[in-house]
């Protein structure tokens, strides 16, 4: 069996804790919000908890799966999170990803409540590490619908927002699942403020090409939709329907949004 990490299962549990602390930390859970997993071999994986506030975790708590779903080892007073079979879809579904946190930072969770993708060229670094990120459509906490639902999606894309849920990212390693969570986060709250400034501009597509061309030679990790600079997705043009709504509808939420915001002010 391989083993992926050249850090010891002790190790990877501490560093599990170190960025449940700063997920809460951040505001991006409330309460017993979010969960984190990272992938120790083929078939194994550590995941936090269900219902224990991430901030708070001591290793002990840190349970290890195998990746079709059986509690290898785990403290008797704790079980795996409600949403790890999400977590399993992605380590099933990409041999390259070892870690995945799910989370409901408050910018981006508005984006997935508005049904509005984050998949415009808006900032060179969210172009860069996350491309146009996808809204997978509702699913009920814990159950198979929300697996069911980030399928078509983590194709292409290594960071997902849920329909008035949250977001996942995926990473090589766990701090590369963080910072892409911390990109999500930080491009929606700019793109947020933009629109209540009243204006969005986006980067031409000659530039977004030569981001791209900086994208290999910088060997960037993992997969992106690449988006156009009038908002359509080369790879993947299908976030409005998965998301319930057409691209029209979303496009004419965002000018209501913005005729809204320029009101209030
Ligand atoms: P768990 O505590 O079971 O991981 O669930 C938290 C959560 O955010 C559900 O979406």
């Amino acid at each position: 069996m391989t083993n992926y990490s050249l850090n010891s299962e002790w190790e990877l549990k501490k560093l599990i804790l170190d960025i449940g602390k700063r997920i809460w930390t951040r505001g991006y859970v409330a309460a017993n919000d979010g969960n984190i997993s990272v992938r120790i071999s083929d078939n194994e994986i550590l995941t936090t908890p269900t219902g224990v506030s991430k901030g708070f975790m001591t290793q002990e708590m840190i349970i290890k799966m195998s990746i079709d779903g059986k509690v290898i080892s785990q403290s008797k007073k704790f079980r795996p999170s409600s949403e790890v079979k999400m977590h399993i879809e992605v380590y099933q579904q990409r041999q390259d990803i070892k870690a995945v946190i799910h989370a409901h930072p408050p910018y981006c969770t508005s984006f997935a409540v508005a049904g509005i993708p984050l998949d415009k060229c808006v900032l060179p670094e969210a172009v860069l590490t996350l491309g146009a990120v996808p809204i997978a459509s509702y699913g009920t906490p814990s159950t198979m619908e929300i697996p069911d639902s980030i399928k078509s999606h983590i194709q292409n894309s290594d960071a997902v927002l849920l329909a008035n849920h949250g977001a996942l990212t995926l990473g090589v390693d766990l701090i590369n699942a963080y910072h892409r969570m911390e990109t999500l986060e930080h491009t929606a709250h700019i793109t947020y403020l933009s629109i209540g400034l009243g204006n969005v501009n986006m980067i031409p597509s000659k530039e977004v090409d030569k981001l791209m061309t900086l994208r290999e030679q910088m060997n960037i990790p993992g997969r992106i939709n690449i988006c156009a600079t009038d908002g359509s997705c080369q790879h993947d043009n299908s976030q409005g329907a998965a998301s319930g709504i057409s691209q029209a509808q979303i496009e004419q939420i965002t000018r209501s949004v913005i005729e809204k915001l320029r009101k209030q002010s």
